[in-house]
């Protein structure tokens, strides 16, 4: 039995938990932000709000402090949203942690001081001194995976005998996991899919949605080896795959439909999406100003028309 700390109770930090629990280890999930998710999970029957379930029995709540992050585990899982990581990584600097760290947020930040993206797991070395990082990534629904839906995903890490150890800890019959070395590639790949689902769900039929799934393979494998990943990556879990299920059903390709049928982001987020958050059209905010000066727009055109959409709330132009 390993001790698993689950840094993050939304949707996908409680879902986490399942397996995680099934696995026979002990998980303790804390929160550090939201006060409706901390009553959910320190609530007697543990009904979580967003997955609509009760978790299990056995799961632990622990209210948030920087000292739990100092308490003897054999795991920390970060599932906080991209807003969430500057505040996990101050709290983790100099605490000189030294247990394996395990991230299952998506996104990428944009560094105006140096001019650079950053995937989450650099932010969070280079920044906060985090060390000892995993990354899962992969095409996983919370609400199915807390159903014990058969969800595959991937966990990488330099050190595959590590992520292998870790994927030992966490795996059940319906959780799989894959795994592989290339974290730059699947850290870009799970966060630019939020965008390529949104213009595949601006095409306003199967068959142009298909003419735009296509091309925006193409691009991802562009941008995967810019970013210095392993082409063959974006035709993983954490590309392909996760693009399928994003595409197929998320609040990303919503926004894309009213964007395709002409709305811009502005009035449809305001008529159709007030309450919800579409990732993409943050990812899409934070890496603009990079994506749009450094890249040549003839090899991402799809890209570079979805940013320009949005920062400028322009009318989507896209030709299929
Ligand atoms: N790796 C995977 O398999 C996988 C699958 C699905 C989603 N995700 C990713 O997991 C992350 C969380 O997704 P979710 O569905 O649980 O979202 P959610 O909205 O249900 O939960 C968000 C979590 O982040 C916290 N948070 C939000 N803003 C914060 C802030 N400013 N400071 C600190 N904490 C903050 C919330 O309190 C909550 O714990 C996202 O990045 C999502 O893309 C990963």
């Amino acid at each position: 039995m390993k001790k698993i700390l689950i840094i993050g109770g939304g949707a996908m930090g409680s879902a986490f938990s399942v397996p995680c629990l099934e696995n026979n280890n002990s998980v303790t999930i804390t929160e550090p932000y939201s006060k409706l998710f901390i009553r959910n999970l320190s609530s007697k029957n543990k009904f979580h709000s967003a997955l609509k379930i009760n978790l299990p029995k056995k799961l632990k709540f622990r209210k948030f402090s920087s000292s739990l992050l100092r308490e003897k585990f054999d795991l920390i899982v970060i599932a906080l949203s991209l807003s969430g990581i500057d505040f996990i990584g101050k709290q983790f600097k100099n605490l000189n942690i030294k247990t394996p760290i395990l991230v299952l947020t998506k996104g990428l930040k944009y560094e105006k001081k140096n001019k650079k993206i950053f995937t989450i797991s650099e932010q969070l070395k280079k920044n906060y001194n985090v060390s000892n990082i995993s990354i899962l990534k992969g095409p996983c629904l919370a609400k199915e995976l807390a159903r014990k839906n058969q969800t595959s995903v991937i966990v990488a890490n330099k050190n595959i005998n590590l992520a292998k150890k870790i994927g030992k800890m966490i795996s059940t019959k319906y959780y799989i996991i894959e795994f592989s070395k290339d974290i730059i590639g699947i850290e870009v790949c799970s966060a630019i899919k939020n965008i390529y689902s949104m213009i595949i769900g601006a095409g306003q039929s199967l068959n142009a949605s298909s003419n735009l799934f296509q091309k925006s393979v193409i691009e991802m494998g562009y941008l995967i080896k810019y970013f210095k990943g392993k082409e063959e990556t974006t035709l993983g879990l954490a590309g392909i795959g996760d693009l399928y299920v994003s595409a197929a059903g998320g609040r990303n390709s919503k926004m894309g439909s009213y964007l395709g049928r002409g709305f811009t982001f502005k009035t449809a987020k305001k008529k159709f999406m007030p309450n919800d958050t579409v990732e993409g059209e943050q990812l899409a905010r934070e890496i603009a100003p990079y994506i749009l000066k450094k890249i040549d727009k003839k090899r991402i055109p799809l890209m570079n028309n979805l940013l320009r959409t949005i920062i400028n709330n322009k009318k989507l132009k896209i030709k299929v």
